[in-house]
């Protein structure tokens, strides 16, 4: 079904400033009824969990109902979903825990078109335990992750494998199912970074072969808020260093500290937001949150694709541009550079323009120089989300345009 574009933009109130937001990349804007979910939260009166009164009560109530939310985004269970400020905090987290258990001679297998969240923590943890990290590298001619170098890079010592499900800058989609089933066969842990391709498009944390899958709600029209989705029974066998008196049960125990409750509440508004994005799927039937996010998110991967087709195909044609990135499999995200421009001063050009856009790494800091850009200070990133329509990517294309 084709999304109401029109009708998305009117329930972003941010739109409305005339900016051609092609940077959700780095972050989405949010609907009203985020808006009104986190003010009505706090309205309602809010205490922290485990008191004997209403408003402690309602707290609860907005923690499980969050988790429930991110559940049905991704296919996962509740009680497997941790809550958490960010993705990299979180997987700090995760790689102390996890890393407090490997051995000197254990091996970890990370990429270099990963963001460096799902890099660094890891590799630092190696470092730590005395285990041997081991780089699954990109072909920087075709943008891509070989799937057969995870053949050799995968052995008997390897303990986890951490992989993106898409690149924060090229958009690349690994074949994340066969890296986990080859990590598998040996009994590694894989750790999927879904924070750039979970607003694309339906994930399935089963089908993807993920056994911790992280995403950030502020990547899909939420508060700033990071969630990992992993099996409740594989939670129960990981331990965090945290307060004696903080509780011990799983997902708790990953949680440091008093979260923002109210933010939680947009975050199921957020999830909410997605889900009705295909009315069709409601009135046909599709009743189930689960069901409902599933019709949604392939409308929106149907509507993003042509949007990206038009841009990426603007940008092959232009003499003056250079655009990275592979051929198929792919998120929205266009990174490029413009001969004899600074990626900096195109996106300066851009904002005077009133397009929204990054440059730099982004830091997908191992991936930028995999493609011999560190140098040259980068590329330029512009991606769309379900709420971008043809008059943003015209935009940005009439302003890369007047730079030839
Ligand atoms: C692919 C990817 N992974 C991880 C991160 C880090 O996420 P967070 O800001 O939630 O820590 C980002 C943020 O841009 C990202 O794009």
């Amino acid at each position: 079904v084709t999304l109401d574009v029109e009708a998305v933009r009117a329930a972003y109130p941010a739109l409305s400033d005339g900016a051609a937001y092609l940077d959700g990349a780095a972050g989405t804007q949010v609907p009203r009824t985020v808006i009104d979910a986190i003010a009505a939260a706090y309205a309602s009166g809010l205490g922290n969990v485990g008191g004997a009164f209403p408003a402690s009560a309602r707290s609860a109530a907005i923690v499980t109902a969050c988790r429930q939310a991110v559940a049905d985004l991704v296919g996962g269970t509740p009680e497997g979903v941790v809550l958490g400020p960010n993705m990299t905090t979180i997987t700090y987290k995760m790689a102390l825990a996890l890393g407090a258990t490997w051995e000197p001679g254990d091996e970890i297998v990370v990429s270099r078109l990963d963001h460096d969240a799902n890099v660094r923590p890891w590799v630092q943890a190696a470092e730590r335990a005395e285990v041997t990290v081991r780089w699954a590298e990109v072909d920087a001619a075709t943008g891509t992750l070989p799937v057969e170098q995870y053949g050799e890079l995968v052995g008997e010592r390897t303990r986890l494998v951490a992989v993106t499900a898409a690149s924060n800058v090229i958009g690349t989609r690994p074949e994340v199912r066969a890296i986990a089933d080859r990590a598998h066969a040996v009994g590694a842990l894989v750790y999927v970074d879904g924070v750039h391709w979970t607003p694309h498009g339906p994930v399935d944390v089963g089908e993807l072969g993920a056994d911790f899958y992280v995403t950030s709600a502020y990547k899909w029209s939420g508060p700033h808020i990071g969630c990992l989705v992993a099996d409740p029974t594989l939670l129960a066998r990981v331990h965090p260093p945290k307060l004696v008196p903080s509780p011990d049960e799983v997902p708790w125990r990953f949680e440091w500290g008093t979260p923002p409750f109210a933010d939680f509440a947009g975050v199921v508004a957020a999830v909410d937001h997605l889900a009705s994005l295909d009315p069709e799927a409601a009135a046909g039937g599709a009743t189930s949150r689960r069901e409902r996010l599933l019709a949604s998110m392939a409308s929106v991967e149907a509507h993003e694709s042509a949007l990206f087709a038009s841009l990426i195909s603007a940008l092959d044609s232009m003499e003056h541009v250079t655009p990275y990135g592979p051929a198929s499999r792919r998120a929205p995200t266009a990174f490029f550079n413009v001969d004899g421009w600074p990626p900096d001063e195109v996106a300066a050009h851009l904002a005077r323009r009133g397009v929204n856009v990054w440059s730099g790494d982004n830091y997908a800091y191992e991936l930028v120089t995999a493609l011999g850009l560190r140098e040259r200070g980068g590329a330029v990133r512009a991606g769309v989300v379900h709420y971008n329509d043809e008059a943003d990517v015209a935009r940005l294309v009439d302003a890369v345009a007047e730079l030839a």
